[in-house]
């Protein structure tokens, strides 16, 4: 749900929920959001709360989110405010993944939340406890640790193989799962862009194929990819 986030276009509510639908209609079941993607956690609540009192409808669906902090204190209360907000917006008592994200390494409060986030599972408020963007040595520094970790979710496509390397031989032998993004780079791995001149400027129009076409550009270029 990251396109809802601002970067493709403007978001209509009451499209976003008819596309909800059509999408469970199609046979998808799961949707992978964050709490800074524009209003992907209201928009789950929205379709929530449209379902409560049918009973069963939701049963075979599953909301992903993320919590991306602010690198600051990691204290039981902000860690269990960040979930409670989720919760909230999200109209459910236990968030079925959370996804947490660091940016910085060396600020070890990342151990502090997790931590925390793993007392929050373990009283129900989280069914499974997941990352995301997280290199292998300190996925393994985690586990170490006794935090019970399902996933972590990671870019991952034929032009950045780099969790090949070493994460998911890592995570096969300790059972965690890679989720992956920018499989298709954001479309640019697709027959629109075979063949075709390099896409610059204005055909770049959202930041989904601006983030992937700087991925392509550190990759080896389009030349090589077209
Ligand atoms: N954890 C993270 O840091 C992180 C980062 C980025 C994304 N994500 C997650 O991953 C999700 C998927 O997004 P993504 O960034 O990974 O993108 P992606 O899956 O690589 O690309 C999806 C986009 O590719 C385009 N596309 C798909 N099939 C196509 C085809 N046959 N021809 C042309 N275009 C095609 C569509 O764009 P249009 O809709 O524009 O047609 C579609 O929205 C996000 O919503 C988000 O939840 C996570």
């Amino acid at each position: 749900m990251w396109q809802v986030s601002g970067g493709h276009g403007r978001i209509d509510r009451a499209k976003a929920l008819e596309s909800m639908d059509a999408h469970v209609a199609d046979g998808f079941t799961t949707w992978d959001l964050a709490d800074h993607y524009g209003p992907a956690e209201d928009l789950v609540g929205a379709y929530r709360r449209r379902y409560s009192s049918e009973p069963g409808a939701l049963r075979n669906l599953q909301f992903l989110t993320k919590w991306v902090p602010r690198p600051g204190p990691m204290t039981p209360p902000v860690v269990a405010e960040a979930v409670a907000t989720s919760q909230r917006r999200m109209q459910t008592d236990a968030l079925d993944l959370l996804q947490f994200h660091w940016w910085d390494y060396t600020d070890r409060r990342y151990l502090d939340a997790l931590a925390h986030l793993a007392e929050l599972r373990d009283a129900g408020a989280i069914r499974h406890l997941g990352l995301t963007n997280f290199d292998t040595e300190r996925l393994a520094h985690i586990l170490e640790r006794d935090i019970a970790i399902v996933s972590n979710q990671v870019q991952y496509s034929l032009i950045d193989r780099r969790p090949e390397v070493r994460m998911a031989p890592w995570c096969r032998e300790h059972g965690v799962h890679l989720l992956a993004y920018g499989a298709v780079c954001g479309g640019l791995l697709s027959d629109k862009y075979l063949g075709q001149p390099e896409p610059r400027g204005s055909a770049l129009d959202t930041t989904s194929l601006q983030k992937y076409k700087r991925m392509v550009d550190a990759w080896g270029g389009w030349g090589l990819l077209k």
